[in-house]
């Protein structure tokens, strides 16, 4: 099968290895990818946003499949119009990507399906938050309604950050927020679990706990993610029952009731709150740095699994995983979240020899000329598999000082819960 892979991040780079290692692949092109899915397929540096150009790339390279890493083109109806181009692409719908896509959508579908999440309000201008405020306890939480690449989020604990922020919102920061979510703020351990879904079934596809703080000690700035962990201990089975039954079922029962199913990838982000677990949020893609440790684990042919998602046969399939635990830690420009440089020199890369279960994911790199440069703000993702974290996370730390990047920064201490 010839393969197209959109996204440029360490998870596409992760997918990229999986579908390489795959018996069922022949080509590959990423689009546009990075100096690391460079390696084993063709780059083509297209802007997949412009869905009708990317449909003349899909076509000239005979392409079999699509497999699409970030959300933008799934809210923005890709996976639709490749479906009524006859290009058979895996992930959700638009009407279903508004699981991400929106908050007060998403927050509504909750509500309406009695699916535990955190008490909430709508607001549309200023007048709605007073009101709201007035007898309301404090934190809050304000959330843009729709996409805003994870800075969207702000938890307040005074009425007038609350009243700053919304009010920043509604003036347009986000360009795709018109109307606020105000959340109840919810204290506990958060979780991320992953499924598989076709219109007939789903499958579980693994845990991750990520660190999207940019500081130590979960302090300072969010971020895309730090670091991950898989799987993540919280989740006993006790627990994943009450998640598929409570949250995962009713998600999926309803969007087949309005006759537009989900299929793809789903990341529901969870609090969990004395055993019992809340949806934080639902991300319709895999997660980025959480794919990278969850595929690494995994001991299937991933396009076999592709495959029979895209036929609706997920149920055909046992997924299967490596009894070994995972780590990343995530080496970013410094500057990252804010301001960083591009275009900076990563010397020491190609001569670092990797055993069997250590790997290194590109993320903001690009090759120009031979030389591989920083090209964003996450730019590797260096990961290993072992048997405790405690060694895993040591293993890593060695890499990086090899690395030696004078001009990026990490964080020493992912995984500090399980450590
Ligand atoms: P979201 O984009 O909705 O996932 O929010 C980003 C992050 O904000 C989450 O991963 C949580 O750490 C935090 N967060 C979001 N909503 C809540 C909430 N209701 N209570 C506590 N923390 C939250
Ligand atoms: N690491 C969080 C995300 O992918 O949304």
């Amino acid at each position: 099968m010839n393969i197209a892979l959109i996204g440029s991040g360490g998870r596409e780079h992760v997918l990229c290895q999986k579908i390489y290692e795959s018996k069922l692949s022949e080509n590959i092109i990423c689009i546009p990818g990075n100096a690391g899915t460079s390696k084993i397929a063709k780059n083509i540096d297209v802007d997949f946003l412009k869905f009708r150009e990317l449909l003349k790339i899909l076509r000239s390279n005979k392409i079999d499949l699509v497999i699409v890493g970030p959300e933008e083109p799934l809210v923005k109806g890709l996976i639709d119009f490749l479906t009524k181009n006859k290009i058979r692409a895996f992930g959700p719908n638009k009407f279903a990507a508004k699981l991400e896509g929106s908050k007060a959508f998403m927050k509504s579908l909750c509500q309406k399906n009695k699916i535990p999440t955190a008490k909430f309000k709508i607001c549309k201008n200023k007048g709605e938050v007073i009101k709201f405020l007035r007898n309301s306890k404090l934190p809050l939480v304000v959330k843009a309604d729709g996409l805003a690449a994870g800075k969207g989020v702000s938890i307040c604990t005074s009425k007038n950050d609350v009243l700053k922020h919304s009010s920043e919102i509604f003036k347009g920061k986000f360009k795709s927020s018109k109307k606020i979510v105000l959340e109840e703020f919810l204290n506990g351990e958060e979780v991320s679990c992953f499924f598989i879904v076709d219109k007939n079934n789903f499958k579980f596809f693994g845990s991750a706990q990520d660190h999207k703080r940019v500081g130590e000690k979960d302090t300072g700035p969010n971020t895309g993610g730090m670091g991950a962990y898989s799987p993540a201990p919280i989740l006993n089975k006790k627990l994943k029952r009450k998640i598929i039954k409570k949250i995962v079922k009713p998600t999926l029962a309803a969007l087949k009731r309005k006759n537009k199913p989900y299929t793809g990838f789903l990341y529901v982000g969870l609090m969990i709150i004395e055993k019992e677990p809340y949806l934080i949020e639902y991300n319709v893609r895999m997660g980025d740095p959480e794919c990278q440790v969850i595929l690494p684990r995994l001991n299937n042919d991933l396009l076999k699994i592709f495959y029979a998602a895209v036929k609706n046969k997920i149920n055909k399939i046992s997924i299967r995983w490596k009894q070994s635990k995972c780590m990343t830690i995530v080496l970013c420009s410094k500057g990252y979240p804010g301001k960083y440089k591009k275009d900076k020199v990563l010397k020491n890369i190609d001569r670092i020899t990797l055993n069997k279960n250590s790997f290194i994911f590109h993320a903001g790199t690009k090759l120009i000329n031979g030389k591989l440069l920083t090209n964003g703000g996450r730019v590797l993702n260096i990961t290993s598999i072992g048997k405790n974290f405690i060694k895993i996370r040591k293993k890593i730390l060695k890499l990086i000082k090899k690395i030696n990047w004078k001009d990026g920064f990490y964080r020493k201490d992912i995984g500090w819960r399980v450590i």
